[in-house]
């Protein structure tokens, strides 16, 4: 029992003392066997105690060498008097910034400047969120425009096809002036080639207030173009959307000097960039936003293709293969 309130009370940082006490008692010669050869002498009333006690003792003294010796091992390993101090460190990889998420945030940012803030939503939605508020009822021809993927076999919840469903939200819970764009994932059940992918990054902008014009879309449109590629040379071509009227697609010309340029606008330098118009009176109205004092407009862009035709991809399957090659090649471009 001594023996017991000495083993527990033992301590050291020395390796050699940890070898001297391990030999005192579990050593060949050591106390435990001793005790353990006087086991037969003693009488048979104090065997089972007797028994009892070494065996604990031998417990607690294998136990107690192995956290010593472990605890000084640990020790040695971090110890900084066993490494070169001179030795320079080792450099911390440092990531790069995805291209999406570059161009995203220059997106972002100039939008910032004219007074618009950032909307998100889920990128799993309802039909009512990504279709029928929009404009686009049941059986609606439009509807196969964006070839949709859904979730199970529920034709009500859907991956979103654009970033217009979280505009609808936006306008549910919000009443004008509103100016918000919607950068996002949306997902369309299209073959994946070098230039389109079954899903793809979109920034969706949306300006309600009382008078707001074609005019003042335009002119918002140009002021971004300006901003983003530096040249400003931009058309409006006629369009159809079920959410907006009039619509138009905006095509911003780019030039041809390399080949990414030449294949990213189809040989003519122009490249299409975004749809766009007035908010259709009726979605308004479907978003609980009077369409008789406010109208507003509306458009979208694919990130993807704007960050090949700035940064020179040549294949935007690249830009989800995760390939380290080609994502460090960004780090320069914050
Ligand atoms: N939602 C359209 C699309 O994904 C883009 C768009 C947005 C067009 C707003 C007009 C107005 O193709």
């Amino acid at each position: 029992k001594k023996h017991i309130v000495e083993v527990e009370a033992f301590k050291t940082d020395s390796k050699e003392a940890v070898e001297a006490f391990r030999i005192k008692y579990l050593g060949k010669k050591g106390l435990l066997n001793d005790f353990f050869a006087e086991f037969k002498n003693v009488p048979n009333d104090q065997k089972k105690e007797f028994g009892q006690t070494i065996n604990e003792l031998k417990t607690l003294a294998a136990e107690k060498v192995n956290t010593l010796k472990e605890a000084l091992e640990n020790e040695t390993d971090f110890s900084p008097i066993y490494g070169d101090l001179t030795r320079p460190g080792e450099p911390i990889e440092l990531g790069a910034r995805h291209p999406i998420s570059i161009v995203k945030n220059q997106i972002i940012e100039i939008f910032s400047r004219i007074g618009f803030n950032v909307s998100e939503g889920p990128e799993i939605e309802d039909d009512w969120h990504n279709f029928t508020a929009l404009n686009l009822p049941e059986h609606h021809p439009a509807r196969d425009m964006q070839d949709t993927f859904f979730v199970q076999t529920d034709p009500d919840i859907l991956l979103r096809t654009h970033t217009s469903s979280v505009q609808v939200r936006y306008m549910e819970n919000n009443q004008p002036p509103i100016r918000t764009i919607s950068p996002g994932r949306v997902y369309r059940n299209e073959a994946i080639s070098a230039r389109s992918h079954c899903f793809f990054h979109q920034v969706e902008g949306l300006y309600i207030d009382k008078e707001v014009s074609f005019a003042d879309l335009k002119q918002t449109l140009q002021f971004f173009t300006t901003e983003l590629f530096g040249k400003s040379k931009i058309r409006l071509r006629p369009s159809y959307f079920p959410f907006t009227e009039p619509s138009a697609e905006v095509d911003v010309y780019w030039g041809l000097e390399t080949e990414t340029d030449y294949r990213m606008t189809k040989g003519t330098g122009w490249l299409e960039i975004m749809g766009c118009g007035m908010v259709d009176p009726n979605v308004l109205d479907n978003c609980g936003i009077d369409s008789e004092t406010y109208s507003g407009f509306a458009f979208g862009m694919g990130i993807d293709r704007i960050a090949l035709l700035l940064h020179q991809i040549s294949d935007i399957r690249l830009l989800s293969e995760n390939d380290v090659r080609f994502l460090e090649q960004f780090r320069s471009a914050l």
